[in-house]
């Protein structure tokens, strides 16, 4: 009989962005492979109804305050949950936010603040992680990029696209720089998706060859398979979760 190299029984999680759609189906798939979840956002009030929601499952989670734009809110996070549970195991990143102004209306402000969140925000996450996975022995890092960050976005601003390719290649290169605390980086990139974040856009189908938008869930068995032992030997690299809309040569 093989071993389950998917249970993740007794490994300390980390999902940023856990108050969101994707950040929450997260947790709870996390949750329901053994994983022990310490969910972190801006949003206290979505945070409580992800615990509420985990722990309804039977699964462990605890909730941490957490803004990624502040290099500090996001050591104290990370400080606070390797004193709570010892140690650190898993990070998913998925903290981020949408913009939909075209290339001729992004501001500086809005550009700023979009590379802030969803870029500078991933590499915090990731530089303040390795030294906890490092003493653990290693771990697995996790990172929603977006389909947008592959082919230039549909509706999604320009300063969306380039925040998501920079994470392809960030992701890249934090794989590259830790090999020898045997941290492995990933990323999934999403493409259209039901989600609260994009509800009011009205997407169709069409063009997504498997006939349906995303779900939140899509998207999480996809993070569940690259934050286990699944996927041992994949590392510097991207599962897209597109329905086939986007296909890679
Ligand atoms: N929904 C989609 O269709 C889709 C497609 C591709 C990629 N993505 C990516 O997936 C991720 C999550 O998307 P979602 O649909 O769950 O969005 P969502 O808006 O439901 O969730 C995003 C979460 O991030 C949190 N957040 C925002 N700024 C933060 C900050 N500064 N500090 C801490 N937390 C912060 C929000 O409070 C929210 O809970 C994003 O990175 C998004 O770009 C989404």
């Amino acid at each position: 009989m093989v071993k389950d190299m998917g249970d993740l029984t007794g490994r300390v999680a980390i999902v940023t962005g856990a108050a969101g759609g994707i950040g929450r189906a997260v947790c709870e798939t996390l949750a329901m492979h053994g994983a022990i979840i310490a969910g972190a956002d801006m949003n206290q009030e979505g945070l409580n109804e992800t615990i509420r929601l985990v722990e309804e499952a039977g699964g462990q989670m605890s909730g941490f305050p957490l803004n990624v734009m502040e290099l500090s809110s996001v050591q104290e996070m990370m400080k606070s949950v390797d004193e709570k549970y010892g140690h650190i195991d898993i990070l998913v990143n998925v903290a981020g936010i949408l913009s939909g102004a075209r290339y001729d209306e992004v501001t500086t402000e809005m550009w700023d603040k979009m590379i802030d969140i969803n870029l500078r925000g991933y590499h915090y996450c990731n530089q303040s992680v390795v030294p906890y996975m490092a003493k653990n022995g290693g771990g697995s890092v996790v990172s929603i990029s977006s389909q947008a960050g592959q082919v230039g976005g549909w509706l999604g601003s320009v300063a969306y696209s380039a925040s998501k390719g920079g994470i392809l290649a960030l992701t890249k290169g934090y794989a590259r720089q830790t090999q020898q605390y045997h941290i492995r980086f990933n990323d999934v990139a999403p493409g259209r998706m039901l989600t609260p974040m994009t509800a009011a856009r009205g997407d169709k189908p069409e063009g997504i060859p498997v006939g349906r938008l995303g779900t939140a869930q899509d998207v999480a068995n996809a993070v569940y398979f690259l934050a286990s032992d699944l996927s041992a030997f994949v590392d510097g690299t991207c599962i897209d979760v597109n329905g086939g809309e986007f296909m890679r040569s």
